[in-house]
């Protein structure tokens, strides 16, 4: 998208959708993403509800536009030059919304994997306290099957309602979804709108413990500083993490971003970090890990955007 397009195009936007869309131009995404680096979307939308939503994938088809829907940003890196194109971020509450149906949880893509854990704690149901340290969204989570403590996203999926490029609705189960270890074909090129979530009925004083037990090893084995979470998916033969601590590669440096300390495979924003600090640190792990033990080491966290 040109500049010169770019009122145009968030105009005609604004002509598809209800007032009630949010509509933006030149939105900086660092403020969008944990690791808290890169470039602004030329146009920047926040659908209210999903008949907007579809106008909006319309249009961009229409137009050939490329877009991205954004979840919580935790397991995202925005390269520094931006996203030329249409950022689409489900955070309205019509996309959040939470609704317990005795063991099962309908949870809208833009909900925080915190607050579904804590729903679910609330309402006597297991299965999902593995959630309540993955700093991202409900949509965000199916996208990338996130996980945590040996679980993944998808083991506690029964459903998820989706959208098409073109505007039209499905809903679909896990079976019929292409997931695999820390993704799911199907979401590239669909939008993921709720999931129908799956507890077990417990009391609540044990799924309290088990959070608290997961919340303990997260802080002590992970950093606080600003990351988009493991950058690396796991090889088979040795988690990244251990292996770049091996490697003694700990504390490595480029610019304003840094390997963690606490964790192998977490690339800190020290403050200053621009996203081309932390794609050559990318590299510079990636070739030592070629290198010296002959594994290739493949990112896990999305990259959109320009260099
Ligand atoms: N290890 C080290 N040094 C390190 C880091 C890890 O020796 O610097 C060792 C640990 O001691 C352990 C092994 O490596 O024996 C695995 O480490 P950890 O338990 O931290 O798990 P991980 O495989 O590194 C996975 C997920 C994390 C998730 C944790 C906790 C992946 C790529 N990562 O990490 O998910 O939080 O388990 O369950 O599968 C993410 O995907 O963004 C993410 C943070």
């Amino acid at each position: 998208m040109t500049t010169f397009e770019q009122p145009a195009i968030a105009e005609e936007i604004a002509g598809r959708v209800s007032s009630a869309t949010v509509i933006r131009r030149d939105e900086p995404l660092a403020k969008h993403t944990t690791l808290r680096v890169g470039g602004p979307a030329d146009v920047f939308v926040e659908p209210a509800n999903e008949k907007d939503l579809s106008a909006i994938l319309k249009f961009c088809g229409e137009r050939e536009l490329k877009f991205f829907v954004l979840g919580r940003g935790s397991n995202l890196l925005v390269c520094d030059g931006g996203f030329r194109g249409v950022v689409i971020c489900l955070a309205q509450p019509e996309f959040s919304k939470i609704e317990i149906d005795g063991e099962r949880l309908r949870c809208g893509a833009g909900a925080r994997l915190k607050n579904v854990a804590v729903e679910a704690r609330r309402n006597g149901l297991s299965g999902l306290e593995f959630l309540e340290g993955i700093p991202g969204s409900v949509g965000g989570a199916l996208r990338m099957n996130a996980g945590a403590m040996g679980s993944a996203t998808f083991d506690a999926v029964e459903s998820v309602r989706l959208m098409d490029f073109d505007g039209y609705l499905r809903e679909l189960s896990p079976a019929e979804m292409a997931v695999a270890y820390r993704g799911c074909a199907t979401l590239k090129n669909h939008v993921a709108l709720s999931a129908l979530l799956r507890g077990k009925p417990d009391s609540v004083e044990s799924i309290a413990q088990r959070m608290s037990a997961f919340s303990q090893k997260r802080w002590s084995s992970q950093p606080a500083a600003p990351s988009a979470g493991c950058m690396f998916k796991n090889p088979a033969t040795i988690p990244a993490g251990k292996l770049i601590d091996e490697l003694g590669l700990k504390g490595t440096r480029v610019g304003g971003a840094r390997i963690s300390l606490e964790h192998g495979n977490f690339l800190v924003n020290d403050g200053n970090a621009t996203a081309a600090d932390v794609l050559e640190l990318i590299g510079i792990l990636q070739a030592k890990a070629k290198a010296a033990r002959g594994i290739d080491l493949h990112i896990e966290v999305e990259i959109i955007g320009e260099e």
